[in-house]
């Protein structure tokens, strides 16, 4: 573990305090906290212990924090663990088949169809999109500093990201009618992302979820947009139009007996567009969030950035390694705020680690949000405190502790992806503008899907004295 000491007291942002070990909340207690805010459920032992056996409605769970059994199960022993039940029981209405929620045979074929959308060479290339939609995003933060108008930080990311990926993925042709997308994927988490009652008692799928009747309007609306966009790009491509080599196109060309099914394409576009912008989005708002919290790395921050721009601009695909101290930052956000809170898997078999036994069927619970706030793995762990990811401290944490996008073959595909626009858009945004709290800012982090700002993330926003500015020097 390693031990920091910064001069200044660190910032410690809101999150559930853990229970006292000897406060065991009742069956009640539990399906109302799981309903309301999973992350408010968990006790002491969860921040403190190895692995803790619990069984609920004779369902036996495992919560693991340790990096050992994590890698044991993700890695090693891969191959004895599919998805959680109660995790695909929420995901799968949404995702069906989509990278995300698929087994076995599909899982294999899908992932291997999409891997060449994110080899590093592909990534980079999204670089220059990336930059020109957060320069054009700007543009709202230069009216809110002129104005003095307050922004929701939260929205803002969710607009952006979601602007980012339809650019570099579905070359901006995704077809939203409603003009007010951020609005959807709210609703659409609200409804279908949370976990009902009968998800609980694992009822089969076919029985109807209160929670979720209300999201089937939203759910009917994303796949409208689904169709509308695949109907667009198809027939540009049957009549021999020039496309763009994108990933929409990708997908689509692999519609055939050996490759996808049109379910499967439909599906996935549905999955990416879900998986690839919320997660960024959440983790932006967040990293934001903290840093005008802490003036100290922010100044950090702010000297790395201004000292960036002063000099000769690299391209943005190179921005990533340059800035170790704005990628240090977001990941400090991701340790605190992980946007997948939850990993879960399933033993198939019996298996056994130490002296462990676990037993087939036994759900695995690897949560970045308790393994992240461990007390036994990170000094300070409630604390934002980005220098533990500065480069001569990264060696300190371990492969298996640290899991915003998860590890072994289902690893996050977007990962790379989503680090290089993080580090863009956050230098950019923080070159030019500095982020202030209004009172009202008081996030509560609320597990749907991801982890969500309750209240959102009202802020106010100046024009910082800097002289260069990246779009005059930009390559
Ligand atoms: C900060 C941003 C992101 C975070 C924290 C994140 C987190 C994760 C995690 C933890 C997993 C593994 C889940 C598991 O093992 O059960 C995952 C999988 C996945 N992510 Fe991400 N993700 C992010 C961004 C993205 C982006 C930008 C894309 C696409 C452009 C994406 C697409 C996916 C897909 C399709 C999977 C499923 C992979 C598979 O099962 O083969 N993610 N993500």
């Amino acid at each position: 573990m390693n031990v920091f000491n910064p001069i200044a007291e660190p910032f410690v942002p809101p999150a559930p305090i853990p229970r006292r070990r000897a406060n065991i909340p009742g069956f009640f207690e539990v399906v109302r906290t799981i309903m309301r805010n999973p992350l408010e459920l968990w006790g002491e032992p969860s921040y403190e212990d190895r692995w803790i056996g619990t069984k609920f409605l004779n369902e036996r769970s495992l919560i693991v924090n340790d990096p050992g059994l994590i890698r044991h199960v993700l890695v090693e022993n891969a191959a004895n663990y599919k998805m959680g039940v109660i995790r695909q029981l929420i995901l799968r209405p949404i995702l069906r088949d989509g990278l995300l929620t698929a087994e076995g045979e599909v899982w294999r074929r899908s992932r291997k169809a999409m891997a060449p959308v994110f080899t590093p060479r592909q990534v980079f290339g999204f670089a220059e999109t990336m930059l020109a939609c957060t320069e054009a995003y700007a543009t709202h933060y230069g009216e809110a500093a002129r104005t003095g108008a307050t922004r929701d930080i939260a929205r803002d990311m969710t607009e952006l990201t979601f602007d980012i990926l339809s650019q570099t993925l579905f070359s901006g042709e995704i077809v939203t009618a409603s003009g007010d997308f951020a609005s959807d994927v709210e609703n659409l988490l609200h409804t279908m992302g949370r976990v009902d009652p009968f998800d609980l008692i694992k009822a089969p799928p076919w029985v109807p979820r209160l929670t979720r009747i209300k999201g089937a309007k939203v759910m009917k609306l994303f796949r409208g947009i689904v169709d509308d966009t695949i109907a667009k790009r198809k027939g540009k491509m049957t009549k021999g139009a020039d496309v763009p080599d994108d990933f929409l196109t990708l997908l689509l060309r692999q519609e055939r007996a050996d490759g996808l099914t049109r379910e499967e394409i439909n599906d996935n576009i549905i999955t990416f567009i879900g998986a690839g912008h919320e997660t960024t989005a959440r983790a932006l708002g967040w990293a934001i969030y903290c840093l005008a919290n802490s003036p100290s790395d922010l100044r950090d921050l702010e000297n790395e950035i201004d000292a960036f721009f002063a000099s000769e601009i690299p391209a943005p695909h190179l921005w990533l390694d340059r800035l170790p101290k704005t990628r240090a930052a977001f990941e400090e956000a991701m340790r605190l705020y992980p946007p997948a809170p939850s990993i879960n898997r399933a033993a198939i078999e019996d298996d056994r680690y130490e002296d462990l036994e676990i037993k087939a069927g036994t759900t695995i619970l690897m949560m970045p949000w308790t393994l992240h706030r461990h007390r036994k793995l990170w000094d300070r762990p409630t604390a934002f405190i980005p220098s533990r990811f500065w480069p001569e401290n990264r060696e300190n944490i371990d492969r298996f502790q640290y899991l915003p996008f998860g590890v072994g073959p289902r690893v996050c595909i977007g990962a790379s992806f989503a680090l290089q626009e993080a580090v863009i858009a956050l230098a950019l945004l923080l070159h030019r503008f500095r982020f202030h709290c209004t009172p009202a800012c008081k996030p509560w982090p609320v597990q749907k899907l991801t982890t969500q700002p309750d209240g959102g993330l009202p802020m106010t926003v100046i024009f910082r004295n800097v002289r260069e500015s990246p779009s005059a020097a930009s390559p």
